[in-house]
């Protein structure tokens, strides 16, 4: 399976094959975390850093476990606890853990652009674990892969996406990965955070979600990003969760075997109800156990890991 890439920086710069070269990979990798020993040599004498400049716990935990699943040493690096809050640049922090020797860098950073930034300069592999609004890569793939395994196919399927798509690296991703597989997707949310911008990369926007949800295959819901929001874009909670919230009542409008999909962390009963996020048309723990065979498998097509070896 060629993968010929030296970074994974965004989904945008992959084509439909590498993705499925991802996706097949990930499929093949992933009996490794059903063993009782799961471990194999693939990465061996590989040294990774995860570079976290944000919170984490799905992302920054599963890049670690599939690292060390793949026998790779991997170090974890938290901003709070590093001399970043002396005043270390984000260049001079890169240069000093390269001087360790190592081989990948793995990047969560507020910044859009920041993994982009770090790969202009550096000579280990970067991987982006999500730029501020921009991208979130391994988390549009560990979604194909839990919508490959639920529906088989994506051709015309009908995703909704649900929330605050203005601020979300997810959003961005998923729609430019759904696009490239052929699938439908509806972007939904108050106006004032679905620009109608995104249109242009294939994307139909609806502001009413009992329209939009009507037929769809797959619903996504998303986190209301206060953390990235610089004003008000609605009135209140309140008035969100009785427009946007995904309820039992919404949910009977999509198709009979519609599942419900969230990147995480979940807000129970803001965006979603506690008894939609625990229904068995629930796959949201599915992506999180996704996440470490994507992970993996990315790991191990930019590392240089030798297909033969999977068997060890
Ligand atoms: N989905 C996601 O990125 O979750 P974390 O912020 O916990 O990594």
């Amino acid at each position: 399976m060629a993968f010929n890439h030296k970074h994974l920086l965004g989904i945008q710069s992959l084509s439909a094959q590498d993705i499925r070269t991802i996706l097949d990979t990930a499929e093949s990798l992933s009996e490794i975390s059903s063993r009782e020993v799961k471990k194999v040599p693939i990465l061996r004498g590989k040294t990774i850093i995860n570079l976290f400049y944000e919170a984490s716990t799905r992302t920054r935990s599963s890049f670690e476990l599939a690292a060390k699943r793949l026998s790779a040493d991997i170090s974890n690096f938290s901003k709070a606890t590093s001399a970043v809050v002396k005043g270390e640049t984000l260049k001079d922090t890169i240069l000093n853990l390269e001087a360790m020797n190592i081989d990948a860098i793995i990047m969560r950073h507020a910044s859009s652009g920041s993994p982009h930034f770090v790969s202009s300069f550096c000579s280990s592999h970067v991987i982006n674990a999500g730029d501020g609004t921009h991208e979130h890569p391994t988390q549009a793939l560990l979604d194909a892969l839990t919508i490959q395994q639920e529906k088989q196919t994506f051709k015309d399927l009908k995703v909704v996406i649900v929330g605050d798509i203005l601020h979300s690296r997810v959003a961005r991703s998923d729609l430019y990965l759904l696009k490239k597989l052929g699938a439908k997707v509806v972007l939904v949310g108050p106006p004032s955070l679905v620009p109608p911008a995104f249109k242009k990369y294939g994307a139909q926007i609806d502001y009413n979600f009992d329209r939009a949800i009507e037929d769809a295959d797959v619903v996504m819901m998303l986190r209301i990003q206060l953390e990235r929001q610089k004003r008000i874009y609605f009135p209140s909670l309140s008035e969100y969760h009785e427009l946007f919230s995904l309820t039992p009542q919404r949910f009977s409008r999509a198709k009979h075997d519609a599942i419900i999909m969230h990147p995480g962390p979940i807000n129970r009963d803001v965006e979603i109800s506690t008894d939609m996020a625990d229904s068995a048309k629930s796959v949201i723990l599915k992506q999180v156990e996704n996440g470490i065979a994507v992970r993996m498998a990315v790991l191990y097509l930019l590392l240089g890991g030798k297909e033969r070896e999977i068997t060890d």
